[in-house]
């Protein structure tokens, strides 16, 4: 699916001066933004650029971002190798939280001082200021925590989403995934344990795993297991008490999917949203035949294009910020970084083991005052 794009260096250099309720030709705005002009490895062609924004036209609404995600599908729209390729060049990140500073004269919906959510795949919230159409932009609530806003329009809409699009779940329910401390793990971990809905996760064996264990534990998760335990005798006994998953969602790919697909109840469906491992997914075919397993997949980007501003997606994100409010979806565990290391956000954004999500924090906000949970950032292991 081609999803049409309006990413970018839009706004022209007019100068203009900001100020909140009304607007003259003698405001400007000075923006940062981190651009790539051609495909390539992330580390390489992301550059920081400065530019000076004019006044929003009449339809559109002059943003200033407080804070955007770097995730690993902005690496791969980067490399131009996912399916949304906005034209260059290009400002990056898909996932960020904004605050109105103008309106323009026809905008009804926004008020200076509102908090915003850019709802256009691909529309590069790695940028201090923008000016963009207004409609390409849903209000939040201005008492979500910044990094909790800043993480919420990607990864906790893609784990509601599977939790409630493809397979009835009811309480006691019990449903598995792999690459379970991702954002997306971690947010199906909570929303399931909201939905009472039983989870065994599954992630890589590494040295401090204890610690994982225990986060993923305090967020709701019934069972983590390695991914060499779920291919163990072992395992049988540990799961007996549970009911067979109805539900598997799969990031990761190659074996890990078989892993999956052979602890699954007869007629259960495997949801596939990311392919980690670059592994195509191995599918016993016993399984397919005699357990009538069903394969499906999920892109969050296809479902915001077709549900845009749909009272579904109002929803949701209502639903997600509730929950936020009532201290049951924290974001991913992360770390918070200025907008000036990106550099060190991107590059550990693709090493494995990373264990945290890196964000950008945007014009001199401290991490500490937006999230109690948020960590200062550790030098890049290289
Ligand atoms: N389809 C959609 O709509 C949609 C929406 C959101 C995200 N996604 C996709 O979901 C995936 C996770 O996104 P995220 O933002 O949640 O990621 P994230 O927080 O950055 O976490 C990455 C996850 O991938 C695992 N991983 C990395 N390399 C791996 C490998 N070679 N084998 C197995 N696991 C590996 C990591 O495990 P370790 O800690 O063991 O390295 C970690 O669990 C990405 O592929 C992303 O593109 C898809």
């Amino acid at each position: 699916m081609q999803l049409r794009v309006t990413n970018l260096l839009v706004g022209s250099c007019r100068s203009f001066k900001v100020y909140h309720s009304t607007y003259s030709s003698k405001v400007s705005q000075k923006c940062s933004s981190l651009i790539y002009q051609s495909n390539g490895d992330p580390e390489k062609v992301v550059e920081l650029i400065e530019s000076t924004l004019s006044k929003p036209s009449k339809s559109e609404v002059m943003v200033r971002m407080l804070a955007a995600t770097i995730n690993p599908a902005d690496m791969n729209m980067i490399q131009g190798i996912y399916p949304i390729k906005p034209p260059l060049p290009a400002v990056g990140g898909n996932e960020g939280v904004g605050e109105i500073l103008m309106v323009g004269s026809d905008v009804k919906d926004f008020q200076v001082g509102d908090r915003v959510l850019s709802i256009i795949p691909g529309w590069g919230t790695w940028r201090t200021h923008a000016n963009s159409r207004a409609d390409q932009f849903i209000k939040i609530s201005k008492d979500l925590p910044v990094v909790s806003a800043a993480t919420l329009s990607v990864n906790p809409c893609t784990a509601y989403r599977m939790l409630k699009d493809f397979v009835k779940l009811e309480k006691g329910d019990v449903i598995i995934q792999n690459g379970a401390n991702s954002a997306v793990g971690q947010a199906v971990i909570q929303i399931a344990a909201e939905l009472q809905v039983r989870t065994i996760n599954i992630v890589r064996n590494r040295p401090d795993l204890s610690k994982l264990v225990d986060h993923l534990n305090s967020l709701g998760a019934t069972h983590v297991l390695t991914d060499d335990l779920l291919r163990s005798p072992e395992v049988k006994e540990i799961l007996e008490d549970l009911p067979k998953p109805k539900l598997g969602l799969n990031t990761v790919g190659g074996k890990s999917a078989a892993d999956l697909l052979k602890h699954m109840e007869a007629g259960s469906t495997l949801v596939t949203y990311g392919g980690m491992s670059k592994q195509p997914l191995m599918v016993p075919t016993g399984l397919l035949i005699f357990n009538d397993v069903k394969l499906s997949g999920f892109w969050m980007s296809r479902w915001t294009a077709e549900n845009m501003r749909s009272q579904e997606q109002r929803n949701m994100i209502q639903w997600l910020t509730d929950l936020v409010m009532a201290g049951k979806l924290k974001p991913p565990k992360h770390e918070v970084i200025s907008f000036s290391e990106f550099k060190m956000g991107i590059h550990k954004t693709m090493q494995p083991f990373t264990g945290k999500k890196q964000i950008l924090l945007m014009n001199g906000l401290d991490g500490s005052a937006v999230d109690p949970s948020s960590e200062k950032s550790d030098p890049p292991k290289t």
